[in-house]
């Protein structure tokens, strides 16, 4: 059972509104209509009450009987506001007939009746459904609109093809028949896409580097490190959360991908500073959780060197370049850069502090690796965040999720911290 709100606009398909409402409720929903006041030209008031069972609104200023609530609810003892209250207690809000006229309010966020206001207010699945003529339909200005709703996370239906309201007009701009009109209501109620909301770290572009990198002594063989990307992924998932475009570089890592972020897969260091150097120019922020390797073999062999008539061997190591140090030159005023110190003890917080300082860093977020619940493949997590003319941070040690949420919270501070003095 679902609580459907529908909202009527002033076409001629509102009457097919009424047979939607009548199937939603045999199919066991219950149903609240709000109508346009142009929409009482069509289809009055007292249909849609006759049939839902309960009163219609079309004025955000009119006192609502039910207080809000659906047939299946009991009325609050207040009279709470009816545009908001109605949004909260239902599970979709269906508008249709959408006329060309309510479609373009509700692009450009109107909330000057029941219906639009309703729209606003919903953060629930939206479901859009126009009607109109053929001419009003194709109008570029109705195009744009649905356009707009649509990459706002609202579903719009695609009108049908047939013929239309004015005698021997045929074209595109039916209302869906009412039980196609159901069955996307309850496809909209099970996909939970909800329209968009403003998160706060939207049109923030974010770099994370995530896993280990591996040096090949030959062709099957490599020097890596225990890092398993755990850390990397889950600041990437807690950033792209709150809205930020996510790129992560990831090296050797095998963990589940979140689809909302995109991926470059590396092997080594070298391959690791090539792709951070190219992405760092276009992101805002860099978090390099990646444990990238200080030293790697100075000639690996192509091929597989054999263990046959050989005692020994000796693998002789040169040290990688300093992604982090390297980046300096590229670097633009109000760039946040985060880096990850992994260290045994007591020096831990002296050489994170070292390291943010000759690295010109934001923020270390510093790892004791001597504490085997923590850290490397572990699900948990414990850290100090450093931060440039700043104590120390200890929060409370918790599921790698939670401490990227601590850290990715930081980096917010430190991006609107760094954007107003870039600005001034
Ligand atoms: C007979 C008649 C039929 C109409 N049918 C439609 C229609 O199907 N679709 C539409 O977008 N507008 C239609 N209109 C125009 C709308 O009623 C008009 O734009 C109105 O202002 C819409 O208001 P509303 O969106 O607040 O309900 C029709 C108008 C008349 C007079």
């Amino acid at each position: 059972m679902a609580r459907i709100l529908l909202g009527v606009s002033g076409g001629i398909a509102a009457y097919k509104s009424l047979e939607f409402a009548r199937l939603a409720i045999k199919a066991g929903h219950v149903v609240r209509a709000v109508q346009t006041p142009d929409s009482v030209n069509f289809v009055g008031k007292a249909s849609f009450e006759g049939i839902t069972g309960a009163p219609v609104l079309t004025s955000q200023f009119e006192r609502d009987p039910a207080g809000g609530a659906f047939p299946d609810q009991q009325r609050p003892d207040h009279d709470p506001i009816s545009h908001l209250e109605l949004a909260a207690n239902c599970d979709v809000y269906v508008i249709a007939p959408a006329t060309a006229n309510t479609i373009a309010k509700l692009a450009y966020g109107m909330a000057d009746n029941m219906v639009t206001a309703l729209a606003l207010s919903c953060r629930k699945p939206i479901v859009v459904a126009p009607a109109m003529n053929n001419d009003m339909y194709l109008n570029a200005a109705t195009r744009d609109n649905i356009e707009t709703l649509r990459s706002r996370g609202i579903t719009v239906l695609d009108p049908g093809t047939g013929e239309l309201a004015s005698k021997g007009e045929y074209g595109i701009g039916r209302l869906p028949e009412p039980s196609d009109l159901l069955t996307a209501t309850v496809r909209a109620i099970a996909r939970g896409e909800v329209p968009f909301a403003p998160k706060s770290l939207d049109g923030l572009k974010m770099l994370v580097t995530a896993g280990g990198t591996r040096e090949p002594i030959d062709s099957v063989r490599f020097v890596g490190n225990r890092s398993s990307g755990k850390m990397g992924f889950a600041v990437a998932d807690a950033a792209a959360a709150r809205g930020a475009e996510v790129t992560v570089v990831a090296a050797n890592v095998s963990l589940a991908r979140n689809a909302d972020i995109d991926y470059i897969d590396v092997s080594t260091a070298a391959e690791l500073e090539s792709v951070v150097r190219a992405e760092f120019v276009k992101s805002d922020a860099l978090v390099m959780a990646a444990a990238v390797a200080d030293f790697r073999p100075a000639d690996p062999e192509d091929g597989k060197i054999k263990k046959a008539g050989r005692t020994g061997m000796t693998v002789e190591l040169v040290a990688t370049s300093d992604v982090l140090s390297g980046l300096q030159d590229l670097r633009e005023p109000g760039q946040v850069v985060v880096g990850f110190a992994a260290e045994a003890g007591e020096a831990l917080l002296g050489e994170a502090r070292r390291k943010l300082e000759s690295k010109g860093l934001d923020m270390i977020v510093a790892n004791d690796i001597s504490e085997p619940s923590i850290g490397f493949e572990s699900d948990d997590n414990e850290i100090t965040l450093l931060v440039e003319g700043c104590e120390p941070e200890h929060p409370p040690r918790g599921t790698k999720s939670e401490i990227a949420n601590v850290i990715v919270g930081r980096i917010e501070s430190l991006v609107r911290t760094q954007g107003d003095s870039a600005r001034v």
